[in-house]
C-alpha cells in the first residue's frame, strides 16, 4: 500500500453506516421481558439500567429440568461421595464445590485438585497439562504469583456468588424456537467463573446419549487438559486477563442472546427473487478486521456448536473473537446446536483484549479499552451474528445447488434479523463480513462473497466485506459486483447462474463464467461482426 491510497473499493464506509458516524443507525429493539425473552436481572422502572452499578438479579425459583440450564448451585444437583466405611451417599454438589474453593489455592496443582474434588470420575483422565504448563513454564513467575495471590481468590468469590447473582432460571435456547436471554455482564462473569472451575453438571461427557450432547462445551476442562500448544496458552491468557478485568472493576452493562429460527415456508424463494443484486451498496476493504468494524452487525464465522474449538484447540476467527470478548462464550452454556435455518444474534459484549497473529501464531497482546457506546437497554452497541457455514472437502460439493441454497438461507436468516419486511428502503445497521466458511471450512471466497451479497440484498442490508489482506480478492469482488450492476442482474437470476456453474468444466472460474454468461444472454439479436474478447466487459448493453 502506498501512502494516501485507499485500502477499500466500492462505496465509502459512511454509506454502509447510513450516516457519517458508525452510530447513526437505529438501535436494536429494547430489552423487554416476555414469554420469549428471559431477562435475568431486574429492569428499573425507568427502563434504563443504572450506569454506575450492575443491575440487580431478578428473583425467581431454580428449575431443574430439561428446559433450563442445570445450575451447579441447584439444591437438586447431587453428587455421590464415598465415606470411610465405603458407603456412597448423595450430597449436594454445591457444598463440595464451596468446600473445595474455600481452601487456599496457591498453584496449578492445588487448582487441579480443587476441580477434581467435585469431578472425581475424571481423576485418572484429567491431567491438566496445559494448566500446569501455563503457570509453571509459560508465564513469568511474577505473573503466576499475581494470578494465584490476587486474581484467583476473586474468581473464587465470583464463582461462589452464583446463587446470589442468578436467582431466576436460565432457559435453554432450543432448536426451532425464537427465544432470547439477557443477562448482566456481572452475571455472565459469575457463570464464566463457574465454567473456569468446571462446575456445570452433566456437561463433561460427549457421549451421544448424554443430556447436553447437542450443546457446546462450557466447562474449561478441555482447555486445561489439552496439550498446551502456544495458541492454547495464549487463549488462556486472554481468559485470565478477562477475569483480572472484571474482578478489578465490575462491568455494569448487559448482553442479550437471541436465537432466530425461520420456518422453511418463510424462507425466500431464491429463484423468484426480483431484487437487483446491486440494489445494496458494497464496501470492500483488505485491511480492517470484522471486530473493528464499529457499528455494523459483525459476522461470527461460527460452528453449529457455538464457539467451535474455543474451549479446545481451535484458534481461528470465531475462537479468537470469543477469547477477546469472553462474554460471547456464555452463549455456549444455553444455545443448542444451530440448525440450517437458524442463527444467533449476540448484542452487547465488551472487548477486553488485543491480539496479534492468527491460528498457530495467535498471541494475547494486551488490554483493550472498549469505547463502544451503550444503547438504551444498557448494552454496548456491538452486535455479533453467529452463522455457521458448512465444511467442504471439495469445491464441487460446495457449488452444488442444494448447498448454495443452504448457505443462502443460513446467511439470510442471520442478516435479516431485526429487519422489517414491509420497509421500503435499506435497513441499517449494515453487515460486516468476509471470507465466511472459507478458512477452516474450506469454501471458496468467490462463491461465498456472492452468496452473502445476495443474502444482504434480499434483507436490504448494506454490506462491508473484509478480505483479510487479500487485495486481489477485494478487486475481484468489486469487479464482479460492477459486472452484475451493469446488467442489472437480479438475485433470482444470479441464483440460477450459480446453480448452472460447474466446477468440473471450469475450476475456480466462477467470475469469468458469469461474465461469459451475461455476454451470451445479452448478445444482440442481429449477427455480430466484431468478435469480443471474453475478458472484456461491454460498456453498453443492447
Ligand atoms: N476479520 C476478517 N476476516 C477474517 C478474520 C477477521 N477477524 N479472521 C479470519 N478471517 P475461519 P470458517 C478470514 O476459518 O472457514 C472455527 O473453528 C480469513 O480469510 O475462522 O467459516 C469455527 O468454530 C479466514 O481464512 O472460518 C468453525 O468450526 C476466513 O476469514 C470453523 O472455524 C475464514 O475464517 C469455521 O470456519
Amino acid at each position: 500500500k502506498t501512502m494516501g491510497e485507499h485500502t477499500w473499493r466500492g462505496v465509502p464506509i459512511s454509506e454502509i453506516y447510513g450516516s457519517q458516524s458508525p452510530w447513526g443507525a437505529p438501535e436494536f429493539p429494547l430489552i423487554v421481558p416476555s414469554f420469549s425473552h428471559a431477562v435475568l436481572y431486574h429492569i428499573p422502572s425507568t427502563g434504563r439500567p443504572h450506569q454506575d452499578s450492575p443491575p440487580k438479579p431478578k428473583l425467581g425459583n431454580d428449575l431443574w429440568n430439561h428446559d433450563f440450564v442445570r445450575m451447579p448451585c441447584s439444591n437438586q444437583s447431587l453428587y455421590p461421595i464415598e465415606n470411610s466405611n465405603g458407603e456412597t451417599k448423595l450430597i449436594k454438589r454445591w457444598e463440595i464445590i464451596e468446600q473445595a474453593l474455600s481452601k487456599p489455592i496457591r498453584n496449578s496443582q492445588e487448582l487441579a485438585d480443587a476441580i477434581l474434588s467435585y469431578n472425581t470420575k475424571f481423576k485418572s483422565l484429567w491431567k491438566f497439562k496445559a494448566l500446569h504448563k501455563l503457570f509453571n513454564e509459560y508465564l513469568e513467575e511474577e505473573e503466576s504469583e499475581y494470578f494465584f495471590n490476587v486474581t484467583l481468590p476473586e474468581i473464587v468469590k465470583l464463582t461462589l456468588a452464583l446463587p446470589k447473582l442468578i436467582q431466576s432460571p436460565i432457559p435453554l435456547l432450543k432448536q426451532h424456537k425464537n427465544k432470547s436471554v439477557s443477562l448482566s455482564q456481572q452475571q455472565i462473569a459469575s457463570l464464566l467463573a463457574n465454567a473456569f472451575f468446571c462446575t456445570f453438571p452433566r456437561r463433561n461427557t460427549t457421549k451421544k446419549s448424554s443430556e447436553y450432547a447437542s450443546y457446546p462445551y462450557i466447562n474449561l476442562n478441555r482447555l486445561f487438559n489439552s496439550s498446551g500448544s502456544d495458541s492454547i496458552l495464549e487463549k488462556l491468557k486472554c481468559i485470565c486477563h478477562y477475569f483480572r478485568r472484571v474482578t478489578t472493576k465490575v462491568p455494569v452493562g448487559v448482553v442479550s442472546f437471541s436465537r432466530r429460527t425461520v420456518a422453511a415456508d418463510a424462507l425466500p424463494l431464491w429463484a423468484a427473487s426480483e431484487r437487483p443484486v446491486c440494489s445494496l451498496p458494497v464496501h470492500v476493504d483488505s485491511e480492517t478486521t470484522i471486530e473493528d468494524a464499529q457499528g455494523l452487525i459483525q459476522v461470527d464465522f461460527a460452528n453449529k456448536f457455538l464457539g467451535g474449538g474455543v474451549l479446545n484447540f481451535g484458534c481461528v476467527q470465531e475462537e479468537i473473537r470469543f477469547v477477546i470478548c469472553p462474554e460471547l462464550m456464555i452463549s455456549m452454556l444455553f444455545t443448542e446446536m444451530l440448525k440450517p435455518n437458524e442463527a444467533l444474534m449476540m448484542i452487547g459484549c465488551e472487548r477486553y483484549s488485543t491480539y496479534s497473529g492468527y491460528g498457530h501464531s495467535f498471541h494475547w497482546s494486551g488490554d483493550y479499552v472498549d469505547s463502544t457506546p451503550i444503547d438504551s437497554s444498557g448494552r454496548r452497541r456491538c452486535a455479533v451474528l453467529a452463522i455457521d457455514a458448512l465444511p467442504y472437502a471439495n469445491a464441487r460439493h460446495e457449488h452444488n445447488k442444494d448447498m448454495i441454497t443452504r448457505e443462502l438461507n443460513k446467511a439470510w436468516v442471520g442478516v435479516s434479523y431485526g429487519t422489517d419486511p414491509r420497509s421500503e428502503g435499506l435497513n441499517y445497521p449494515g453487515v460486516a463480513t468476509g471470507n465466511w466458511g472459507c478458512g477452516a471450512f474450506g469454501g471458496t471466497p468467490h462463491l461465498k462473497s456472492l452468496i452473502q451479497i445476495m443474502a444482504c440484498a434480499q434483507a436490504k442490508r448494506p454490506m462491508a466485506y473484509y478480505t483479510f489482506n487479500d487485495t486481489e480478492l477485494r478487486d475481484d469482488i468489486v469487479n464482479v459486483y460492477n459486472l452484475l450492476a451493469r446488467y442489472n442482474v437480479t438475485v433470482g437470476k444470479l441464483y440460477k447462474y450459480l446453480g448452472q456453474y460447474s466446477t468440473d468444466a471450469r475450476p475456480n472460474q466462477l467470475h469469468a463464467y458469469l461474465q461469459q454468461k451475461l455476454l451470451d444472454e445479452n448478445k444482440p439479436k442481429s449477427p455480430v461482426v466484431e468478435v469480443m474478447d471474453a475478458s472484456e466487459v461491454p460498456m453498453e448493453i443492447s
